[in-house]
């Protein structure tokens, strides 16, 4: 059975799924620098089996699968019917072959040991609904000595793509305090934090690697401002809370605070993230 504060989350990525399939153009291209950063440090190459953990709407699955190539695969797996279906029909569309689709969570992964080279999620483990279960099945379906590599976001306060609307927000409305533990963008922040569940997990040769970069896009303010209260739930459920008279003022007040992002006349967040990686202990466990 799946518990009732799961069943809520899912339930609203399914509801992100079709904003985040008619971004999917604007998300491969802010995002890109993750992909790359997965892709350096798990060494993903010609051939290789990949499984993708949280895919949403195609990425990074549909990147990797061109670095694969065909004689490589990717498995994309994402929990939410409605991320799948937008994954899968962007892979038809372009005609790709080499990526399975399989609707499942991250913490119950419905693969034989020893099927991958390398299993990655990106901007996915800090929804897993039990990250010690996840990371322990990550390793699990990954062969011997194979790397397993997530991508999270850095602190809110290094991150104004998110901050600049949300911070806005919360002067105008009382937000109950947030479990640090709870599923959240920010939740594994902390220098460690992953790391440590990671290690937990019994990976070895476990890093974590700070990523800064540009979160870049041929876009307006008015565009930002409609993908981000379309494409987030966090965002959606805070603006249902302004009454009609906040919003233009909050606009405005996000629009001043966002100004510095536009002024070469596209859009340039600066972003930090983090990469944490490892790898499978050559010797099996009693756990696996
Ligand atoms: C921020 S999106 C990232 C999607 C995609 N990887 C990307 O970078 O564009 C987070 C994804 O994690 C998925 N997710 C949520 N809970 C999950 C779980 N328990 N196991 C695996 N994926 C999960 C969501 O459905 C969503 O597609």
């Amino acid at each position: 059975m799946i518990p009732e504060n799961q069943k809520n989350a899912l339930h609203g990525w399914q509801k992100s799924a079709r904003y985040w399939d008619k971004y999917r153009d604007l998300i491969t291209e802010m995002f890109a620098p993750l992909t790359s950063g997965l892709v350096e440090e798990a060494q993903i190459g010609i051939g290789q089996k990949v499984l993708d953990i949280g895919g949403g709407s195609g990425e990074p699955s549909l990147t990797i699968s061109k670095i694969v190539g065909p004689t490589g695969s990717v498995t994309y797996t994402d929990p939410v019917a409605g991320m799948l279906e937008s994954a899968q029909a962007e892979a038809a569309r372009r005609g790709v072959e080499n990526i399975h689709f399989r609707q499942c969570s991250a913490n119950d992964l419905p693969f034989e040991a020893c099927t991958f080279d390398v299993a990655v999620g990106r901007l996915s483990a800090m929804f897993f609904a039990d990250p010690a279960a996840a990371m322990r099945e990550a390793l699990r379906v990954v062969l011997k000595d194979g790397c397993v590599a997530f991508a999270v976001w850095g602190p809110k306060e290094a991150n104004p793509f998110f901050s600049t609307i949300t911070d806005v927000i919360d002067l105008f409305v009382e937000i109950p305090p947030k479990d640090p533990d709870a599923p959240d963008a920010f939740r594994f922040a902390v220098s460690g934090k992953l790391a440590e569940i990671l290690e937990q997990a019994h990976a070895k040769n476990v890093i974590e690697r700070w990523l800064n970069f540009q979160i870049e896009a041929a876009i307006s303010f008015e565009q930002f401002w409609q993908l981000r209260t379309e494409m987030s739930e966090t965002v959606r459920e805070k603006m249902a809370r302004l009454t009609p008279a906040q919003l233009p003022t909050v606009k405005q007040a996000v629009a001043e605070a966002a100004r510095k992002y536009f002024a070469s006349g596209t859009m340039s967040f600066p972003a930090e993230a983090l990469i944490i990686s490892g790898r499978k202990l050559s010797r099996s466990l009693p756990q696996f």
